[in-house]
């Protein structure tokens, strides 16, 4: 059964149970109360009864003795006159014989009935005739001079009493139905609104499950299910995430792959190029020429292999940084003047702003991150100057700036990805891989510092190295 039909099912027998029970009790409560009601009734008219026929039979008989002939002869009579006060029939009996009845006998009648044997005892008793149509039974005895003992029996149909009776059911048949119309009406309404926003959530989640990522459930009722239904959205919209970033790692897999097998194909279709035309020429310059650039092009793939190796060791998890208190100023003096050879050859020149900084840092790696980024200034910018500018507040800050051509927006989201170069045909004869901001990214990652590059075209680049 769904949810819905459980809740109708559930109001409606709840409603008939309350009203079955209801309808039994009110109508129990009504017949007993006109019940008592007729009993009062006939038990005044019984007392009348009594004390009218006891006058009328001393006054008639010329002695006492002669009471037994008059009720004899007028007990029909009597039965008639008090059939007009008690507005029922009325029969008079002497023991077990019927002396006078009010109505003529329709033969219907029990020949000794047990209120008139009670009566006949000297008490007042009643009896209820059950059916369809019930009938009231009431006898009282009637003393005349305490020697002669009648008894007057009046039969009293309780055609009210069963009117009521059954109007109050019907009205109880006819409330039920109508309330039960009703309940199942309101039942549907308000389950509707229950089981709208279930429905709706539960339809989210089959479409989710299906692989339809970007369904999410509109239920946002303020209750449990649209707490249940933001936490499915909530966690459907991580689920999204993790996959599109699943997706962009493999990706960035893909181009990493893609960009390897490039970089090692051009050297190694030269070498084999070379090696071939080795086999076939005898001329000594063509020979030298091919075993120059076998060798050349072998150190030059070497070199990148060692870059590659160099990165893969840093990406380990278990790679160990060896910190040491190093005078950072130092340390940039000793990289510029490795590189001013360099730079000349590039015609650019250093600018030093450098404070006295000593820091806990691996020398190595960062020696091997500031060349990088220097190594990148003087060999892409084509700016006559290099400014670094060394400073301690509450991080050290070590800002590497070129004023060359700069590196656009698109590129600069993708800068620090290996094997990503900006422009591959512009850098074609500078030697590089790609590889150098990738390295340094995670040589500041593993001194738990930050990297980040400002630039602009034609302006030049800003590399912010935080420690
Ligand atoms: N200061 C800079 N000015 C202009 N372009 C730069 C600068 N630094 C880096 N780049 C660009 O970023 C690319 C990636 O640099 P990098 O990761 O060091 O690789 P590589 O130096 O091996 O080519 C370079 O190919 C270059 O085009
Ligand atoms: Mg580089």
């Amino acid at each position: 059964m769904k949810l819905k039909q459980k809740i109708i099912a559930l109001n409606v027998s709840t409603l008939f149970i309350m009203l079955i029970a209801l309808g039994t009790i009110i109508t129990a409560i009504t017949d007993n109360y006109n019940l008592q009601t007729v009993l009062r009734y006939l038990e005044s008219q019984g007392d009348y009864a009594a004390v009218y026929i006891e006058q009328y039979s001393i006054n008639k008989a010329p002695n006492f003795f002669e009471v037994p002939n008059v009720m004899r002869t007028n007990a029909n009579f009597l039965s008639a006159v008090l059939k007009e006060t008690a507005k029922c029939r009325v029969q008079i009996f002497y023991g077990s014989e019927r002396l006078g009845d009010s109505d003529p006998d329709i033969g219907t009648d029990i020949a000794i009935r047990p209120e008139i044997k009670e009566a006949f005892d000297n008490n007042r008793a009643y009896f209820i005739k059950e059916g369809k149509s019930r009938v009231f039974y009431y006898a009282v005895p009637v003393s005349i001079g305490d020697k002669f003992l009648y008894s007057v029996g009046f039969i009293y149909p309780l055609t009210e009493a069963d009117n009521m009776k059954a109007n109050t059911i019907n009205m109880f048949l006819i409330t039920g139905l109508l309330s039960a119309l009703l309940v199942t009406l309101g039942s549907t309404f308000i389950s509707n609104k229950m089981t709208d926003p279930i429905k709706s959530l539960n339809e989210a989640t089959k479409r989710f499950s299906k692989g339809d990522l970007e369904c999410r459930s509109a239920a946002n009722t303020r209750d449990e299910v649209g707490e249940l239904s933001s936490t499915f959205n909530a966690m459907a919209d991580n689920i999204q995430d993790q996959i599109s970033k699943l997706n962009y790692e493999k990706e960035k897999q893909k181009y990493f792959f893609d960009n390897f097998t490039h970089e090692i194909r051009t050297p190694l279709t030269t070498i084999i190029g070379y090696a071939e035309l080795l086999w076939k020429t005898d001329d000594s310059e063509v020979r030298d020429k091919s075993l120059f650039y076998i060798t050349s092009e072998g150190k030059r793939m070497l070199k990148m292999m060692e870059r590659l190796l160099e990165l893969s060791k840093l990406k380990n998890y278990s790679f160990e940084v060896h910190r040491a208190s190093t005078d950072l100023k130092k340390l940039i003096e000793d990289v510029c003047e490795s590189l001013q050879y360099k730079a000349k050859r590039y015609n650019t020149a250093f600018r030093l702003d450098l404070q006295h900084v000593t820091h806990s840092i691996d020398p190595d790696l960062v020696k091997q991150l500031i060349i990088n980024v220097i190594d990148n200034s003087i060999k892409y910018s084509k700016s006559s100057v290099i400014d670094i500018v060394l400073k301690k507040q509450k991080t050290v800050e070590l800002v590497i700036r070129d004023y060359g051509c700069g590196i656009d927006a698109k590129n600069l989201e993708n800068i620090f990805d290996p094997y990503y170069k900006v422009d591959k045909s512009r850098n074609s004869q500078i030697e590089g891989w790609g590889l150098g901001l990738s390295i340094a990214k995670e040589i500041v990652e593993k001194h738990n510092g930050s990297i980040r590059i400002e630039s602009a075209v034609d302006k030049g680049t800003s590399v912010i190295v935080t420690l």
